[in-house]
């Protein structure tokens, strides 16, 4: 697997001439993993629709768009990104714990493959809206099943307290309303239990109710055609061993089977998170009270910011490491906030004023989440692909960000 996007000599050289912070991501990692994703479903009816969340630059998009893989979008800006990178209607699910009505307006207008409601107004509410177009909107119904994820607390979904779907207990019902209106194709069942999944066990514990609910409703006459099970297959960040995708595959096959139904899957992180690179600079290099050094980058929690909100770990590797021994490193952001750490205590040889530092498996929920805090420019991305790279998206300027203010 192409885990490592670029050999750091190449990383170094895109870092120079683009500057820094950059993220840098590998077109054949991405489409090494996507490959790898659906073969491990192997002959069984199925779709990879990418969850755009993760990382919705266009040319992301329109990578993954060309490897033959639908999307998930979560919002109408996604939906929009997921058009303009080339997608069609049929290619797109709609998933939201709130949709506007603007945005369940462009769903439906459009037409796309279905939307995933959250609650029975919901429903009612797309009912509405298609009818007075003329139209019959397909929707699945999103089940909170009540099972822990065994994942950090701020991304695990499938608890019975979570804002997340209908609970499992009235599923049923709101589907049977559900096939009582006439603007609605009520046509799957759609199921999320969190992000960054060390195993596949809490999807096998959520699919096993939400495929007997399925074979309820297909006795009754219902007819069902998909059955949804999001996205949530982990990584690793510190190189221990991560969930394996066969596993996982089966572990969804396994429970789906014996419905009939086809599979939709959402990944995000799984595809593009390792195929990703942040490329930091060193601003100052300072000791620590207590001993080792703080390594300050020139990106902090502004442009990545999952250490800071989750305590995410990921590896931090000096592109061109000097010959010094190894020292206890704090390598932190230049923000105005205690949390923005990127590694306590990484032993690495004390850097240097502007050298490059690269934060791996940066892929997933890394650009998407950059935000201008202390009126941080967005940073630059770029995608290797083939001998070549090329800047994706440019970095956002001072003029860019304050062009939309009076
Ligand atoms: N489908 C649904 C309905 C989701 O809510 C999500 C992620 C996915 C699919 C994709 O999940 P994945 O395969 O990427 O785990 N910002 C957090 C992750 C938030 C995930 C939100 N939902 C992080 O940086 O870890």
């Amino acid at each position: 697997m192409a885990d490592q996007p670029a050999a750091p000599s190449l990383l170094a050289r895109i870092a120079r001439r683009t500057g820094t912070p950059v993220y840098v991501y590998s077109a054949a990692a991405i489409a090494e993993r996507y490959a790898a994703f659906t073969a491990a479903f192997g002959g069984y009816p199925h779709r990879v629709h990418y969850a755009l969340k993760a990382n919705s630059t266009l040319a992301v998009v329109r990578l993954v768009r060309a490897l033959g893989g639908g999307v998930d979008a979560n919002s109408g800006g996604e939906i929009d990104v997921a058009l303009r990178a080339g997608c069609e209607p049929r290619d797109i699910v709609f998933t939201g714990v709130g949709k506007t009505p603007a945005e369940l307006e462009q769903a439906v207008g459009i037409g796309v493959h279905v939307i995933n409601a959250e609650s029975l107004g919901e429903i009612e509410r797309i009912d509405r809206l298609a009818r007075a177009s003329g139209r019959r909107a397909a929707v699945a119904l999103r089940v909170n099943p009540d099972v822990a994820a065994g994942t950090h607390p701020h991304i695990a979904t499938g608890g019975r307290t979570h804002k997340f779907g209908v609970p499992l207990g009235a599923a049923a019902d709101t589907c049977r309303r559900a096939l009582a209106l006439d603007g609605v194709r009520l046509c799957g069942l759609h199921v999320h239990v969190g992000s960054q999944l060390g195993s596949s066990e809490p999807i096998r514990e959520a699919l096993g109710p939400i495929t007997a609910l399925a074979a309820d409703l297909a006795r009754e006459g219902c007819p069902l055609q998909h059955l949804d099970v999001g996205g949530g297959l982990g990584i690793s960040y510190d190189g221990s061993d991560a969930p394996s995708v066969t596993e996982y595959a089966r572990a969804v096959i396994d429970a789906v089977r014996p419905t009939g139904l086809r599979v939709i899957a959402e990944p995000g992180r799984w595809i593009v998170g390792p195929a990703g690179t942040l490329v930091a600079s060193v601003v100052d290099v300072k000791d620590r009270a207590g001993g080792g050094r703080f390594v300050v980058l020139d990106a902090g929690m502004s442009e990545l910011l999952r250490p800071a909100l989750y305590g995410a770990f990921h590896r931090l590797e000096p592109l061109e490491p000097g010959p010094g021994t190894p020292v206890a490193c704090d390598v932190v952001g230049p923000i105005c906030e205690t949390s923005d750490v990127f590694g306590a205590e990484r032993l690495m040889p004390v850097p240097a004023v502007g050298d490059f530092i690269a934060i791996r498996d940066a892929g997933a929920y890394g650009a998407v989440m950059a935000s201008n805090y202390n009126r941080h420019p967005l940073p630059a991305e770029v995608l290797i692909d083939g001998d070549g790279w090329r800047v994706i998206r440019r970095r956002q300027t001072v003029d860019d960000m304050v062009g939309l203010e009076s």
